[in-house]
């Protein structure tokens, strides 16, 4: 079956940071042709019509069809503690995180969680996460379980602890090890499921079991490793306390074998210039988390860390992040940049939200974008859909003016359709 979409087409022909808006391409009467699960043509809606009579016309009018959005951080299991009040980092871990953590060593409530987050993200616009799980083997299996079961693209590792965790929740160097090698033996490369390993920060791993985790990464070079790095000052103390001797934050990882291409860290708001210049070099990725980063009280990222050449994505941090939505998540780093002094463009947030986070997960090729070939992972938008964001778009001149509105203030009411795989996922109320 060959479906072709039509509406107002948003791609990326390069990156916005370089570029500036004429990195993106917009077709007010566009289309995308699919096949097999992946896009196969894109253009203007009345030549598609014309060239492809047979295909199965869905036609959205104005929404707006974009790829679907990649949430490049994000924890499944703290679903239900999104919004937990008043913490900061380490007694919000203590208090909320790590007790609910605690319930996923049994399978059929990460099941459900698992489920329950999915539903919840597609219904978002968010095609593809990055998650970090529990320590529990139960809880990756459901994760990636959940997410064959949607035809997603996903990653995940089990999150490996083995100090300052309560009784329950650590594992050892040998078991994070082990653990992740079976995991990883079980889950990477099947259906459109990637393995990640995953230390949850340096604060909860001894050396021992970072340099495990760096063995394992050795032996499945082609995996991405995750984890956590300079998010709050008393955390970045509390790591010079437990590794006395590591030169900085990010030492605690490179010494260990867990810096290179690859490495997805996120956070990264502290930065010695060291850690800055070993990032450039090493290619490595790191992950804006905005909506967390003022919640937990964290700071402001440096998005002029992308005019040094470092992969930048965008992330929820579901629950320390305070919602599921993307477009609430490009409104706080739109945010975060204005108390920076650095006023981020539309198209440089859109194309963090999906191609930006892409290439930080270093699947550019396969998702993110609107291009002959990508996988046909993609949401439809609605740019008028709340009383307040409609009359605020009557006037736009263009597609930025339309867009902006609902970057700020939109919401999953915004997402008209998702199609993952070439499949329609998930529509929206009033699309029957
Ligand atoms: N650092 C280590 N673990 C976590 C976590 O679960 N959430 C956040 N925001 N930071 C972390
Ligand atoms: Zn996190």
């Amino acid at each position: 079956m060959t479906d072709l979409l039509l509406g107002q087409v948003l791609s990326f022909a390069g990156d916005p940071f370089l570029e500036g808006e004429a990195a993106a391409r917009h077709e007010p009467h566009g289309g995308v042709l699919v096949s097999d699960g992946r896009i196969v043509e894109v253009g203007k809606a009345a030549a598609l019509r014309a060239s492809h009579p047979q295909a199965r016309v869905t036609d959205y009018g104005t929404g707006l069809i974009s790829a679907g959005f990649v949430d490049a951080h994000v924890h499944y299991p703290q679903t239900t503690i999104i919004a937990s009040w008043g913490k900061r980092l380490i007694d919000w871990l203590e208090t909320y995180t790590f007790p609910e953590e605690m319930r996923f060593g049994d399978a059929a409530y990460a099941n459900e969680v698992a489920g329950r987050y999915l539903d919840l993200t597609l219904a978002h616009g968010t095609t593809t996460v990055c998650s970090y799980c529990t320590i529990h083997p139960e809880s990756v299996d459901a994760f990636f379980g959940a997410a064959a079961a949607r035809g997603l693209r996903a990653y995940a590792g089990k999150t490996c602890m083995d100090r300052n965790a309560p009784e329950g929740l650590r594992d050892t160097a040998q078991s994070a090890y082990d653990d992740s090698k079976r995991l990883l033996g079980k889950w990477h490369g099947r259906d459109r499921l990637s393995y990640v390993i995953t230390p949850r920060f340096s604060p909860t791993s001894t050396p021992e079991q970072l340099a495990a985790l760096g063995a394992l990464w050795r032996e499945h070079p082609d995996c991405l490793m995750q984890t956590h790095l300079s998010e709050q000052l008393d955390e970045i103390e509390w790591v010079k306390e437990l590794h006395p001797q590591a030169r900085d934050y990010l030492d605690t990882y490179e010494a260990q074998g867990l810096l290179r291409e690859g490495a997805v860290f996120g956070h990264a708001i502290h930065l010695a210039d060291r850690e800055r210049d070993r990032l450039v070099e090493a290619g490595a990725s790191l992950v804006h988390c905005p909506t967390s980063n003022t919640f937990i009280g964290s700071g402001l990222f440096d998005m002029g860390l992308v005019a040094q050449g470092i992969r930048v994505g965008l992330a929820t941090d579901t629950g320390g992040g305070s919602s599921f939505s993307m477009l609430r998540t490009m409104a706080a780093a739109y945010e975060i940049g204005q108390l920076r002094g650095q006023a981020l463009h539309p198209a440089q947030l859109w194309w963090l939200a999906t191609a930006g986070s892409a290439r930080a997960l270093r699947a550019e090729d396969r998702i993110g974008n609107i291009a002959p070939g990508l996988e046909a992972d993609l949401v439809v938008l609605d740019l008028a859909s709340t009383p307040a964001i409609e009359q605020a778009t009557r006037r736009a001149e263009s597609i930025w003016q339309q867009i902006f509105p609902s970057i700020i203030m939109g919401d999953d009411r915004a997402v008209r359709a998702v199609w993952v795989g070439g499949k329609p996922a998930f529509a929206g109320p009033g699309t029957a």
